[in-house]
């Protein structure tokens, strides 16, 4: 056992010793987004990770992140504390099938743009168009030629929303993240029953039936905004990774926050099927150990060129 108080002490030290600065995504634990130098959704970690001035980035979330970190930043060394945090949605799509299921329907006539959602490896970035996070998905949608079809990989839920808030008719790749699929409608609404006065918040990855009965859906930014919003002191149920409710009550402690389906398992107990087994690899422990031996490191790959491009176009311009 190590003291998680003397293991930040450590961590802040080896920081400014390995010349290092560490990103946090809202759903790790909250200990490691309070000493994160940036703490954030996909969208503003990715463009965060271009302001850094250290030479070492400790990238706290799963491997998509931390591989796009070193997309957009090729000098510098990125750095993940465990390389097995994966991420369902990335897994669900890969390169060769994407690649053969994008010739047939370019033989079937089809003229469309492939557009991903950032939860995807580098080198199924490198066969897309655009890359979206829930952050910019909209705006970038809407900027696609009227004509053109639109191939979204790989969440089908979250593709499902986006062509229902945009019109635009879209081939859906097959995928869903693991967390937000599992959320049950039953549990949701016996939720709302015994906090009638409460709101549904919810992530676009669930599926239709939970967003449906969602009072808002965004992404982990848009949410933290819309509660800041409302100043009466307000129970939001959560569909969405639980650690989130961490920035949601730092940044708005008049609330109260419900994981869904957290706490209302038959037997009482709060429910582990809402935390992301990926993210929650990452510890404290690890962000010692990586930023002490500088490893395990992202490393520079020729295909990562061309997952620049359409990175660099979708993120930063
Ligand atoms: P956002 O960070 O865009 O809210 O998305 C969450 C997510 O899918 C992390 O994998």
């Amino acid at each position: 056992y190590e003291d998680p108080l003397d293991l930040m002490d450590e961590i802040d030290e080896l920081k400014k010793e390995k010349d290092a600065t560490i990103l946090a995504h809202f759903y790790v634990d909250g200990d490691i987004q309070d000493i994160a130098d940036f703490a954030g959704d996909s969208l503003k970690l990715a463009r965060d990770a271009t302001q850094v001035e250290t030479s070492t980035i400790v990238f706290c979330g799963v491997h998509f992140m931390a591989e796009s970190a070193k997309i957009l930043n090729r000098k510098k060394r990125v750095l993940l504390p465990d390389l097995n945090a994966g991420c369902s949605l990335a897994e669900s799509c890969q390169y060769e099938p994407l690649k053969n299921y994008q010739e047939k329907l370019r033989a079937e006539g089809h003229d469309f743009l492939t557009v991903a959602y950032i939860n995807t490896t580098a080198a199924v970035k490198s066969l897309c168009d655009w890359i979206v996070t829930s952050g910019n998905a909209r705006e970038i949608i809407e900027k696609i030629p009227e004509d053109k079809e639109i191939l979204f990989v790989p969440d089908q839920h979250l593709g499902r929303y986006l062509s229902e808030v945009t019109g635009r008719k879209m081939i859906l790749w097959p995928g869903a993240c693991m967390v937000h699929e599992v959320f049950s409608l039953q549990d949701l609404n016996r939720a709302k029953r015994n906090n009638p006065e409460s709101q549904v918040i919810a992530h676009p990855e669930c599926p239709q039936n939970i967003l449906e009965v969602s009072d808002f859906i965004g992404g982990t930014e848009k949410m933290r905004q819309y509660v800041k919003s409302i100043e009466k002191p307000t129970t939001f149920l959560v569909a969405t990774e639980a650690m989130m409710i961490h920035p949601l009550e730092k940044l708005a402690p008049q609330h109260t926050y419900v994981p869904v389906p957290g706490i209302i398992t038959s037997t009482g107990e709060t429910c582990a099927c809402n935390r992301c087994p990926h993210m929650a690899l990452n510890t404290l422990q690890k962000i010692r150990n990586c930023l002490r031996d500088g490893k395990p490191e992202i490393e520079w790959q020729p295909y990562f060129q061309k997952a620049y491009d359409v990175l660099e176009r979708s993120l930063l311009q």
